[in-house]
């Protein structure tokens, strides 16, 4: 018999859950507005909100943070990161920063004017948010594949070329400071970008003038990615694939909570010496001296381990395949998901489970409260609410993709649980037809207000 996968780590330390009755979380998500950002963890059983900071770290990572050097000037942490940054994404200089909204403040301080535009594949809702926040655009140039939640595609992350072009001609090429582009696209379902994609996308900014950046919160997922679906890389090593990915490019921002593997940081890595002295006086402003930017020193040196740990094939083959795990089972339940499974997590599409509630209602917040109820499961809602309204217009943006993303935390869950989870998601699915009505909200903040905001039920 072929043996079947098993995760490549035992496990040396645990954390209890508690368990509560749904009526105690009918009650717990009514007092918390219908917000599951409101939930105390302790009230959450399995907790799917984030793969962001939640990950477990490894004994050696741990044993890092033992050696961390806190010094204000030079930290050996620092060296020790800087050096696995030129290792293993080939950048020689980088800024930390405490995470990766952190990392987007400080340089877009730098490269965005108001008036700006910055093209890219569905830009995160921080990104997106410092790129209004400066008064510049965000300019969605995913391929159209991207937006269609059942088809089996590859590589529903890449960058339409045509649009992408058609945004330079369309517009003064200065009032285009850089492209960013998201390795995994989180927004559009975590779905990877080819790498025959970033050198098209790079070789166009090229001709343009224009900079072009990786937000790489992912970046490691999507290496895997590259190495499972595209032909040329099969034979190539995580490592080599990921140096070349970054070969392209001048830059990147990077949310450390994600294919970093710790619980809090982020860094800036760039090509451009100039740049780097640009960065580093808003850096020295907003995050703290370069050398420690808003990181301990211990942290810094768990990073470092960290990025070693994610790039390796054995890891990231547990990883992407417990996320393929969840969804299949839900599959066989007959609940609707995106297709192909993300690097990251399982979106549940909320249009096609709740084809009778309109996006007006918030299907995709009304699943996500639904599930918790049902079993205690938390996810979080990347539909209607997290798309904020038009700061022009001041209406609301409809996606095309309204989802419930169940997100799994690094090296935390075992599969048992994740049946426990599709198990949830197909009872609710059973009874779907008896929901009848979303939300409406009483309560939202002007920018990202999928945070803070108060719903009622209609
Ligand atoms: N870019 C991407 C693609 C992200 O997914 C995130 C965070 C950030 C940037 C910002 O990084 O949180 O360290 O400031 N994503 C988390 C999530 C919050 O749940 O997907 P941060």
């Amino acid at each position: 018999m072929k043996l079947p996968f098993a995760e490549p780590f035992k496990i040396k330390m645990v954390e209890n859950l508690k368990r509560t009755t749904k009526e105690e979380r009918e009650k717990y998500i009514k007092d918390s507005y219908y917000n599951l950002f409101n939930l105390k963890s302790e009230l959450v059983f399995i907790d799917l909100l984030t793969d962001s900071g939640t990950g477990a770290m490894s004994d050696i990572q741990w044993s890092e943070l033992m050696k961390g050097d806190e010094s204000y000037a030079g930290s050996r942490s620092y060296y020790q990161l800087k050096e696995a940054i030129k290792d293993i994404l080939g950048f020689e200089y980088f800024l930390p920063t405490h995470q990766g909204r952190a990392a987007e403040n400080v340089l877009f301080s730098v490269l965005i004017k108001k008036g700006d535009i910055i093209p890219g594949n569905s830009h995160f809702d921080t990104t997106k948010g410092h790129i209004e926040f400066r008064g510049g655009k965000a300019v969605d140039c995913t391929i159209d594949e991207g937006f269609d939640p059942t088809l089996n595609y590859p590589f529903k992350g890449n960058v339409d070329l045509n649009k992408l072009e058609r945004v330079f001609k369309e517009n003064p090429i200065e009032k285009i400071p850089f492209v960013i582009v998201t390795i995994t696209n989180n927004t559009g379902g975590g779905q990877p970008v080819s790498l025959e994609n970033i050198k098209q996308v790079s070789a166009l900014c090229k001709k343009y003038g224009v900079r072009l950046f990786i937000d790489g919160a992912r970046f490691a997922e999507n290496a895997y990615f590259i190495k499972e679906r595209e032909e040329a890389y099969k034979n190539k090593t995580i490592r080599e694939i990921v140096k070349e990915l970054f070969s392209y490019v001048d830059g990147m921002t990077m949310s450390s909570k994600k294919d970093g593997m710790v619980n809090m940081g982020g860094f800036i890595a760039m090509r451009d010496p100039e740049l780097f002295r640009e960065a580093s006086v808003f850096n020295i402003m907003f995050e703290g001296f370069v050398t420690y930017g808003g990181m301990n020193g211990r942290d810094m040196a768990a990073l470092a381990r960290g990025l070693y740990e994610s790039t390796e094939y054995d890891y990231l083959e547990y990883r992407v395949k417990q996320v393929e795990y969840l969804g299949k089972k839900l599959k066989e339940y007959g609940v609707p998901i995106l297709e192909p499974v993300g690097g990251h997590a399982v979106f549940i599409d909320a249009k096609r489970f709740f084809p009778h509630i309109p996006q007006s209602e918030y299907p995709a917040q009304l699943l996500g409260v639904e599930l918790y109820i049902e079993g205690g499961v938390r996810g979080v809602e990347i539909g209607t609410i997290l798309a904020d309204r038009d700061p022009e217009t001041g209406k609301e943006r409809f996606p095309k993709l309204e989802l419930l993303r169940l997100a799994i935390p690094r090296r935390v869950y075992t599969n048992n649980h994740m049946d426990y989870v599709a198990v949830a998601a197909a009872n609710v699915f059973e009874k779907r037809n008896d929901i009848k009505r979303g939300f409406k909200i009483i309560y939202e903040a002007p920018i990202m207000r999928h945070f803070t905001v108060k719903l009622k039920r209609l």
